[in-house]
Order: C-alpha cells, then structure tokens, then sequence
C-alpha cells in the first residue's frame, strides 16, 4: 500500500526510546521528514543520528512536554526545520501506578500534565502549522486503561479516559480544516517503560516468565511489539487514512473486555 508519506512534515514526541522512536523510525521509513522530542538531550541525539540514516531530514531537540514554553519553542522549531508541519504523532509519556489512596494531588497532577496537557499543548501549537498546509494528522497514543480501568494503574486510567474524549472533542471541531484526530490506545508493548516496572514489581522473576505472567489477560497470549503500533500510526497519518476521525483504535491483541 502506497502511503503517501514521502516529504511529509512530522512531529513526535517522546521518541529517543519505545514506541515513540519506533514510531519515528516508521515514518522516516516511508519518507517523511521527522522532528523528535525527549527530556534526555544525549538520547534525542542519539535516536536522531539512527533516523538520519533514512536519508531524511531529522531534526532533535531535549524538550520536556510538561513545560509549556519548551513545547511552544519545539514545535516551531521543528516546523521551521522541516519547512512546516502536516502530522502530529502526541507519545511522550510513561505509567504511573498508583491505586485511589496512595495517590496524591501531586501525583494527580503530574500525570495530568504528562498525558493530558501535553496533548492540549503540543495539539495548541501543531495547529496553525497543520491549518496553513490546509489539512493534517493528528495521532494520540493512549491507553486501553482509558476504556477499561484498572484501579491499580488509577490515575492513569481516569485521565487516559480524558484523552480519549480530548481526541473525539478535537476530531470534531477541526474535521472541517480537513484535520483527522484519532487515537491508538496500547494494552502492553514492550518498552524500556517496561523494564522500569519489571524492576520495581518483580525483580526476581526472569523477564520471560514475568512479561508471560503479565500478558496473561492478552487473548492473542504476547506482549506487542513497538513496530506492532509503528504500522498502525504510520497508517493513520498517511493519505490513506482520508475518512478517519474520532477513531479510538487499540492496539492491544485482543486485551480489554468491552464492544
Ligand atoms: N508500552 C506500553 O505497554 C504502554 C501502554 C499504555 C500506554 N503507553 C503509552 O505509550 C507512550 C510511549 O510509551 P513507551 O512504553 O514507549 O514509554 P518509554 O519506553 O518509557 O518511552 C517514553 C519516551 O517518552 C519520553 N518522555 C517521557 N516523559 C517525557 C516528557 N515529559 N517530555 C518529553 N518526553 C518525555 C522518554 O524520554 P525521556 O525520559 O528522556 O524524556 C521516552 O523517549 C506513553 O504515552 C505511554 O503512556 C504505553
């Protein structure tokens, strides 16, 4: 299937590790030019010098996407490297495990900031760049938590729920500039994120048998793989996806009870 992603101008966020880079990797595999965010400047570099070997032009830059000055500045960077911006793939994040009473207001409000208003902003930004191109992308990454709660992933759950109606809210007020706003919704990918919570949930567990443990709800029996997600993204930003919209898609193999 031929795309249409060649000379395209994306963004996305969180990309120097995980599905982000994946992600990056696939767009910059079908030829678009892509602009990548993260906090740590050494790894941003790093995951850009892989991109550049796709022979586009890959533009870095350490920004935290909590910090509303940095995600201004990065967007119009970016937009300004690339000669201006058609697809907004909105990725950084990470879990925040935590059931209703140990979580603090603090806690709230960071992954609030993370998840929701990083979206909020970094959508605020992209959209006079994707309105002067008269049409664009915008992709959520989100979570199957959002549709089916897990009280141990709580505050994750509540606002990943926030991101979905933020995606549908979105989709329907800029369906007429001609801007498709669609989110993909992950059950379990591995990640470096993974690692990290393999770490603190089960460090004596070989990684097989606690990834095997953990997929156990998952009716297609694995964890995904980045690349699983890369495709489906790559997808939904491309011309092909023209009658998409308001479109909450998982990609979960299977994981998460619900029509
Ligand atoms: N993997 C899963 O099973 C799963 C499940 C549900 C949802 N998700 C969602 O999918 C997205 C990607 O997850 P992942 O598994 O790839 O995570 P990961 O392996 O931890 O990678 C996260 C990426 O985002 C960056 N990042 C984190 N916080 C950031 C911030 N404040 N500003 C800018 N960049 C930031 C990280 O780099 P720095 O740390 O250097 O900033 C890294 O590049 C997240 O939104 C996550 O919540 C993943």
């Amino acid at each position: 299937m031929e795309l249409g992603l060649s000379g395209k101008a994306a963004i996305v966020t969180g990309a120097s590790k995980g599905l982000g880079r994946a992600i990056a990797r696939e767009l910059a595999g079908e030829g678009a030019n892509v602009a990548i965010c993260s906090r740590g400047a050494g790894e941003i570099e790093a995951a850009a010098e892989e991109l550049r070997a796709t022979g586009r032009n890959i533009y870095a830059q350490a920004a935290d996407v909590t910090d509303p000055a940095a995600v201004t500045d990065f967007v119009e960077r970016s937009a300004q490297a690339l000669g201006g911006l058609d697809i907004l793939v909105n990725n950084a994040g990470r879990a925040h495990p935590g059931t209703f009473e140990t979580l603090s207001d603090a806690d709230w409000q960071s992954d609030l900031d993370v998840k929701l208003f990083s979206m909020i902003r970094c959508s605020r930004a992209a959209l006079p760049h994707l309105r002067a191109r008269g049409g664009g992308r915008v992709v959520n990454i989100n979570a199957v938590f959002g549709k089916y709660p897990d009280p141990a992933f709580f505050a994750t759950s509540v606002n990943r729920a926030a991101c979905l109606s933020f995606t549908k809210a979105l989709a329907i007020e800029l369906a007429p500039d001609g801007i498709l706003v669609n989110s993909v919704n992950i059950g379990y990918v591995e990640t470096p994120q993974w690692e990290r919570i393999h770490e603190r949930r089960a460090p004596d567990l070989r990684r097989e048998e606690f990834l095997r443990r953990t997929a156990a709800d998952v009716p297609l029996g694995r964890f995904g793989t980045p690349e699983d997600v890369s495709a489906v993204v790559a997808f939904l930003a491309s011309e092909r996806a023209g009658y998409l919209t308001g479109a909450s898609i998982d990609v979960a193999g299977g994981f998460g009870r619900y029509l």
